[in-house]
């Protein structure tokens, strides 16, 4: 089981990592972007640490509903959009709910990143977030069948998120802007595909120490 506490313990967690990766994400979107993503992502968490006391005792849903509308509204550029969608999408899968089973969790992430490919219409191998996600969220499906741990099967998404962080160096980039680099965009990890590396790992992190 999640609970909500422990949905509203991820986002506040959120704000701490990614406002400490603010840097490391904005020299990965330097090399083949415009430099702002890590801004983009403190920007847009700040900004959703100065709502949750105002939604935390909500239902899931709700919360993550109010996180996709304020990314939206504070975030500009491709990711503010595509998380927002992300965060409204998965809030609607799991709408009314006080906690969250393995499945409702499953449920949530797939809801969230089929969002992100209706907004941005990535496919895999783009060298976008998605290239994290869609090999992710297999492994936790697979994982979940076999255990219902849910920090066992998240430990495996986890590790399958990293890897395919890391898989984003070799691609040449399909969408958004570092596609208009072409060739030179190989050779360099999506900063995106690493937000969303970060943000599973965080979830992993908050129930571990919860
Ligand atoms: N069409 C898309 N679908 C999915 N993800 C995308 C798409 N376009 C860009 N991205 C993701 O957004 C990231 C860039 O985010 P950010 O720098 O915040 O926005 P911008 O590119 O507008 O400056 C990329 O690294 C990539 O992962
Ligand atoms: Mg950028």
């Amino acid at each position: 089981m999640v609970t909500r506490d422990q949905i509203v313990a991820w986002l506040e967690n959120l704000t701490v990592v990614l406002a400490e990766n603010k840097d490391y994400l904005t020299q990965l979107d330097s090399a083949i972007g415009d430099a702002d993503h890590g801004i983009n992502m403190d920007r847009g968490f700040k900004k959703v640490k100065e709502k949750l006391p105002s939604i935390a005792d909500k239902d899931i849903g709700n919360i993550l509903k109010t996180v996709g509308m304020t990314l939206i509204s504070s975030v500009g550029g491709a990711s503010g959009p595509l998380y927002g969608t992300f965060f409204m999408r998965s809030g609607m899968a799991v709408a009314a709910k006080e906690e969250l089973n393995n499945e409702d969790l499953l449920k949530l992430l797939q809801a969230g990143v089929d969002g992100i490919v209706q907004r941005g219409r990535a496919q895999l191998g783009d060298k976008t977030m998605f290239d994290t996600w869609s090999p992710t969220l297999e492994t936790l499906s697979t994982a979940l069948t076999t255990s219902d741990d849910t920090i066992v099967a998240l430990q495996a998404a986890v590790n399958t998120a990293e890897q395919a962080m890391k898989d984003t160096i070799p691609l040449q980039a399909k969408k958004g802007r570092a596609s208009y680099l072409g060739e030179r965009s190989i050779g360099h990890q999506d900063p995106g595909a690493t937000s969303s590396y970060l943000m599973l790992k965080t979830l992993l992190d908050t129930l571990v120490a919860s």
